[in-house]
């Protein structure tokens, strides 16, 4: 048996950073990791496909302004961002499949307009008067829980082209769940956690900026510096704990410490047995949370062609298979790649499909955005982390309708010497590699003051 001050299960973000932190302050740390890799939902692939190899993203990669955790720990990793390519017109598809071109203005008319405006300004009031890491505190929070954001929706707007877009920027775009299927309180903290509704209706700021080489240097650099401390292959099964230390399992082998970090998000907390058990609500409050789902799809062309018809990439519809799409070449690259999402009811049938159909829906959709010369990649890439265990969904987990208000307060709270946390339980960064930061940075934070 090996003995240390702490341990953490799960080399994500969230483990990565708790952990370097740790022994930051001369803390004895081990971080046992079940994946042959660290990074968790952060995976920079590089495919040969296309002849030259080329980098893709198959997890998380857009950092946004707001993130400031996030940006200082890539500041003081010695990692460089560059801009998402944002020159040109956007695309937008209505129900008749048309693209649309547009700069400012969506495409809609001026009643849709105007009910998105409107529905725009009611959200961000809700979000500004939210703190998105005490979402049950909202006025009215109780309410706003058990309803669906769909049913808010149609309280507040009878024009259905508007509801159907705010959804999904928060529905398939964000929460990657359908709208009835989450509350308008959970929508809200989603809104909250970026600094606005406004913010993720912006795709200039919410995917502002990339990392050279891919997001997952960050998780990479954090565990180069940790050293052996951090150990691969490590599927921890059983923990043994009582108000002095634990005992944790993996395989025949054990290790002690004083104090145990479990960073994995809280769905899959449940794959690890504790003796003595966890407390009963610890328990109901995880039973209540979901992982959404996303198919990330992306396409390699010869050259970025939209661009030469003076268009950013951008293009997004709420009645499309493919509900919002970008350009996604990373620099320095002459080939064009484009990113695609498939999300919620729309991954569930396109799950269904055989690989090849899939990818023949999936480019049926990118060409209405872009046209012909879409359904002809050079490289195709699809990430499908619904099928992978230790994660089981993306991009993150949510509550069930009125989750939030019973159990939301549980899912941050330690029991004996275990602290929890992932970016799921996260209130700025809510679902993202930001909010990974912070609670790995705060639990550290705990830890460390508590001696
Ligand atoms: P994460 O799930 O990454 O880490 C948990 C780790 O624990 C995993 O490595 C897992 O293997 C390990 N583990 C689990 N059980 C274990 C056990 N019993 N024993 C040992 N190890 C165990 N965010 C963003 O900011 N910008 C973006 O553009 C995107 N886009 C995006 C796209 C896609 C497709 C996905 C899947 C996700 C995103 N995200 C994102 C979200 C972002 O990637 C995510 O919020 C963080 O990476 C989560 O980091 P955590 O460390 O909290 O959990």
């Amino acid at each position: 048996m090996t003995h240390h001050d702490v341990i953490v299960i799960g080399a994500g973000v969230t483990g990565l950073t708790a952990a370097w932190r740790l022994a930051e302050a001369g803390r004895d740390v081990l971080v046992l990791e079940a994946r042959d890799r660290v990074g968790g939902r952060l995976r920079t692939d590089l495919t040969d496909q296309a002849g030259e190899p080329a980098l893709f993203e198959i997890g998380g990669q857009w950092v946004s302004p707001d993130q400031d955790a996030l940006i200082a720990l890539v500041d003081e990793l010695g990692l460089a961002m560059y801009s998402r390519h944002r020159d040109g017109d956007s695309l937008y598809v209505g129900r008749d499949r048309v693209a649309r071109r547009f700069a400012e203005e969506l495409p809609v008319s001026a009643a849709t307009n105007a009910a998105i405006v409107e529905l725009t300004k009611k959200l961000d009031e809700l979000a500004a008067a939210m703190d998105p890491a005490r979402p049950w505190e909202l006025d009215d929070a109780r309410h706003l829980d058990s309803i669906s954001l769909r049913t808010w929706l149609e309280e507040q707007c009878d024009d259905a082209e508007a509801r159907d877009n705010v959804a999904l920027y928060l529905g398939p775009a964000m929460l990657t769940k359908p709208a009835h299927a989450f509350s308008a309180l959970q929508a809200v903290q989603m809104a909250a956690s970026a600094g606005s509704f406004s913010n993720l209706l912006d795709a200039d700021v919410i995917l502002d900026r990339r990392v050279v080489g891919g997001l997952q240097s960050v998780p990479l650099e954090l565990a180069q510096r940790l050293g052996d401390r951090v150990r691969l292959g490590q599927d921890v099964t059983h923990v043994e704990w009582d108000e002095d230390g634990v005992v944790v399992h993996v395989g025949d082998e054990q290790h002690a410490a004083r104090r145990l970090v479990v960073a994995v998000p809280p769905t899959v907390v449940r794959r690890v047995r504790f003796t003595p058990e966890l407390p009963a609500e610890h328990r109901i409050a995880r039973e209540h949370q979901s992982f959404g789902l996303v198919i990330k799809v992306q396409a390699m062309y010869e050259t970025p062609f939209w661009r030469e018809a003076g268009l950013d990439g951008t293009a997004f519809g709420p009645y499309e298979l493919v509900h919002e799409a970008y350009d996604n070449t990373p620099e320095g690259e002459p080939r064009g790649v484009i990113v695609g999402f498939v999300s919620d009811v729309n991954a569930d049938a396109a799950g269904a499909l055989g690989e090849d159909a899939r990818r023949e829906r999936v480019l049926d959709s990118l060409a209405t955005y872009y046209g012909e010369q879409a359904r002809h990649p050079i490289a195709y890439v699809e990430s499908d982390w619904q099928h992978q265990e230790l994660t089981g969904g993306a991009y993150g987990t949510s509550f069930d309708l009125g989750g939030l208000t019973r159990w939301g307060h549980v899912l941050r709270q330690p029991v004996g010497p275990i602290e929890f946390g992932s970016s799921d339980v996260a209130g700025h960064g809510f679902q993202h590699v930001d909010g990974a930061v912070r609670v790995g940075s705060e639990i550290a934070a705990g830890v460390l003051a508590a001696g």
